[in-house]
């Protein structure tokens, strides 16, 4: 493995120009791909990943990582103190597996104790301090992956991330806007105080950082594994760092948390494979919903507006179908041989109005919300062909805005992620019914989707941030992959999206032109066009043809600037 090949953060230019290189057609079908990729949220983190890959680990030890060094350096959107979902298909034989390390209730949780005494949700207690957080599940998938699927030992993946927290690194721009934004919680945690900032302000960007108590805790989850997070001194310190600030979490609940291997959920849509998440995930339901109720049309003969009527349409009656079917696999019962049928789908389309957006409120019945900026995805496909898609995340920006002493993480607050009482929405404005109730020991639904593409002529590996949105942006781009487009181009397209409630399609700035939004108005649908930008989606690919490989982070969030080892997207040989 040599020099980085590009680095696209220099400008999509020299990006572009590296992709026409690396796309030189060969005479045969290229078994391999020509060299590895990697995109994720933060160049530190892309680094780690590839410099794990130089000491001979595969996909999966770059995996764990990408990772542990997204925890350290980009604490406001994923780490230890949350959870994630690992996508993996291994190249030598075609095995597929869904990581599910979702954080889970703690067992003295209940289903209504985010309610006042009238009933009346109190979400405050379900987003800020330790009693909002659910039992980490990330340092489980860690030493879940090095176990079963990596290549080199534990300790040696999360050696990256250790340094990085011994010997510091600097605050980015969204770093220190996202503390800036989560500073009036902080402040009340003072372990995260004096973590995040300095006599009480945000830092400025480019300010060093070191974090000696999350290299402590990586430590020793290198050297013992598991066990090493989930007993002794990490557990002890996180326990009783949450009870004395009034949470609930025991020993127990530590020494009782498992990573769980799930089968991925496979559907064909054009002949091409595409694996998906499964429950406690509800992207990948949707997502086979998505497609099987457009397979009906025959979009490729048609004009942009009536295909986006009726994807928006599909998008809405997925989206009801989520709050009221779907919840954690270990704890409901759910009619997943109906949502994954296509002739339920085609019930579905046969309910889609061409002309007419169909009123939520028309639909029988049950809320939306928010973009995010935490969160994280990255996708990695080494040289080899396997190939990895994770996304993890703490929920909100800093999670709970919590940090037990001694610890160096915050916790996530995923507990939000639970419906705290039927039909009221969530941070997202996502709404849910007893499938996703809170329960001790239940994992709460996450519309987190990492999806990887197994295409007869190319292999991809999608996934975003973004709440709610995550489902119907990796749908986006997954079609335009599917079209052929290059990874830059599905990661820089605007978006659009519907959630069923509220009942309006959001579109980023630029998503559609007057001409487009006055056409779909004229269909019945309410146009909402959102002041910012959303998602921060990572996709690497693989053209099987000429084994040329591309890796592209959304420009959304990109680093602005910096030199080629900057690349939070890149190619190496
Ligand atoms: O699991 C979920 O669906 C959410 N906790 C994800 C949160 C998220 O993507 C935040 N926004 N960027």
């Amino acid at each position: 493995m040599n020099a980085p090949r590009f680095a696209s953060d220099l400008g999509w230019r020299a990006g572009l120009f590296a992709w026409l290189l690396l796309s030189a057609p060969t005479l045969c079908l290229a078994e391999r791909p020509a060299a590895a990729a990697i995109a994720s949220a933060n160049w530190q983190a892309t680094a780690a990943g590839f410099d794990t890959l130089a000491r001979g680990g595969n996909a999966f030890d770059a995996a764990v990582a990408v990772s542990a060094a997204l925890s350290v350096v980009e604490p406001e959107s994923s780490g230890l103190g949350g959870g994630g979902f690992f996508l993996l298909h291994r190249a030598a034989d075609g095995k597929a597996v869904f990581v599910d390390a979702r954080e889970k209730a703690p067992a003295a949780a209940s289903r209504d104790m985010y309610l006042d005494a009238a009933g009346r949700p109190q979400r405050e207690r379900s987003t800020n301090g330790p009693l909002a957080a659910a039992v980490p599940g990330l340092p489980a998938g860690l030493a879940l992956l090095a176990e079963r699927y990596g290549r080199l030992p534990l300790k040696d993946s999360l050696a990256p991330a250790i340094r990085l927290a011994r010997k510091g690194w600097t605050w980015s721009d969204k770093n220190a806007a996202m503390i800036a934004f989560r500073a009036p919680q902080l402040q009340h945690s003072p372990a995260a105080r004096a973590l995040f900032l300095r006599a009480g302000k945000p830092p400025k960007p480019g300010q060093r950082m070191r974090n000696r108590d999350i290299a402590a805790v990586l430590e020793r989850l290198a050297e013992e594994g598991h066990a090493g997070f989930y007993q002794g001194r990490t557990a002890e310190l996180l326990v009783d760092g949450v009870r004395a600030a009034g949470g609930i979490f025991t020993l127990e609940d530590l020494a009782g948390y498992r990573a769980v291997e799930r089968a991925p959920l496979r559907f064909d849509y054009r002949g091409q494979t595409i694996l998906t998440a499964p429950p406690p995930s509800s992207g990948g339901v949707a997502l086979v919903g998505l497609f099987q109720i457009l397979a009906g049309y025959p979009l490729d003969r048609w004009q942009r507006v009536p295909r986006l009527h009726v994807a928006i349409e599909a998008m809405r009656r997925v989206y009801r179908d989520r709050a009221i079917y779907l919840g954690d696999p270990d704890f409901v019962q759910m009619p997943m041989d109906m949502l994954l049928s296509p002739h339920y789908a085609a019930g579905l389309r046969a309910s889609i109005d061409t002309t007419r957006a169909t009123p939520s409120d028309t639909l029988p019945g049950i809320g939306a919300g928010p973009e995010g900026r935490d969160t994280s995805h990255f996708s990695i496909i080494d040289a080899e062909g396997n190939v990895a898609a994770v996304t993890q995340s703490v929920n909100l920006p800093f999670g709970a805005a919590f940090v037990a002493p001694g610890t160096g993480f915050v916790l996530n607050n995923e507990m939000d992620d639970f419906s705290v009482k039927p039909g009221v929405p969530n941070a997202f404005g996502l709404i849910g019914e007893d499938a996703n109730a809170i329960a001790p020991g239940k994992r709460p639904l996450s519309s987190m989707s990492p999806t990887i593409l197994l295409g007869s002529e190319r292999v991809a590996a999608i996934g975003t941030p973004g709440g709610s949105r995550i489902i119907t942006m990796v749908f986006q781009g997954l079609s335009l992959l599917l079209d052929g487009k290059s990874a830059a181009e599905a990661v820089a397209a605007p978006r659009i999206h519907h959630q069923y409630q509220p009942d309006s399609v959001s579109i980023e700035p630029g998503a559609l032109n007057a001409e487009e939004s006055a056409a779909l108005a004229a269909r019945g649908h309410t146009i909402a066009t959102a002041d910012q930008t959303w998602g921060n989606m990572q996709i690497v690919l693989w053209n099987l043809a000429t084994g040329a490989v591309e890796a592209a982070s959304d420009p959304r969030w990109k680093t602005v600037g910096g030199s080629e080892v900057r690349a939070q997207d890149a190619v190496y040989r």
